[in-house]
């Protein structure tokens, strides 16, 4: 397992790479794990992701890449050899076997989403599913172990169930983490650094609790240590 503070992941959305570089200056050496998402990646973030991971950060490219096989394997060879570390992609078995073939040799680790934190059951039956979430989840989590994904991006609530069913061989980061105290947001459901640790949690994915906070790096490092205390 890393060591407390490389368990930490900040999600940096925020809306410019100028910004982006006035926090990864803050923050200084309290965080060692960004993630880049949609936002800023389509604002320059993409050539910022490879400049942090050349300044020695680690990276996870929140992409949610989802496409035909060959598009998948294309996309997911440029972005190993931008020198990231952690890639997102929907977990569709076409999908998940391009990119964990085309990242081979290379030390990017390919993350599947199961369903969207953000879908629930009638989400789901309109999109064309008869399934329920739940189902969904555990079928997709057992697709992406047996392809060889290195990970899966899920709540804390569902890392105790997955782990018991996918084992400890893959990485479960989560988002949704709010220390004690911390505004929600628009999380429905959140945990907190120590729950989600206790849960099974690798990585805590953390934003705005610590980019919108008045004092960013303290909020960063009482995180780091409440992880430290939790692993023990
Ligand atoms: O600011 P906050 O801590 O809520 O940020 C959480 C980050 O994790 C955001 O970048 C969000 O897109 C991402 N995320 C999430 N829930 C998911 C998957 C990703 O909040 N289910």
């Amino acid at each position: 397992m890393p060591p407390p503070r490389d368990r930490l992941i900040v999600a940096l959305d925020l809306p410019t790479v100028r910004d982006a570089e006035a926090m990864v200056e803050r923050l200084g050496d309290s965080v060692t794990f960004y993630k880049v998402g949609y936002q800023l990646a389509f604002a320059s973030g993409l050539s910022f992701a490879d400049t942090l991971a050349r300044a020695g950060k680690r990276v996870f490219l929140d992409m949610k890449l989802h496409d035909i096989e060959t598009s998948v394997a294309k996309g997911v060879e440029n972005v190993a050899r931008l020198g990231v570390n952690f890639l997102t992609v929907h977990a569709y078995p076409q999908t998940m076997k391009a990119a964990v073939a085309a990242k081979r040799g290379s030390g990017l680790k390919i993350l599947a989403v199961t369903v969207l934190t953000s879908y629930d059951d009638i989400d789901l039956a309109e999109s064309g599913y008869s399934m329920s979430v739940d189902a969904l989840v555990a079928r997709r989590a057992q697709q992406a172990h047996d392809l060889g994904v290195d990970g899966l991006v899920c709540s804390p609530e569902e890392a105790s169930p997955l782990r018991l069913a996918v084992g400890n061989d893959m990485l479960f980061v989560t988002p949704g983490i709010r220390p004690q105290g911390s505004a929600r947001g628009d999380q429905k459901r959140v945990t907190t650094p120590s729950q989600a640790i206790a849960a099974g949690a690798d990585y805590l994915v953390v934003g705005r609790p610590i980019t919108e906070a008045g004092d960013p790096r303290g909020a960063a490092e009482a995180i780091v240590a409440e992880i430290a205390v939790a692993a023990k």
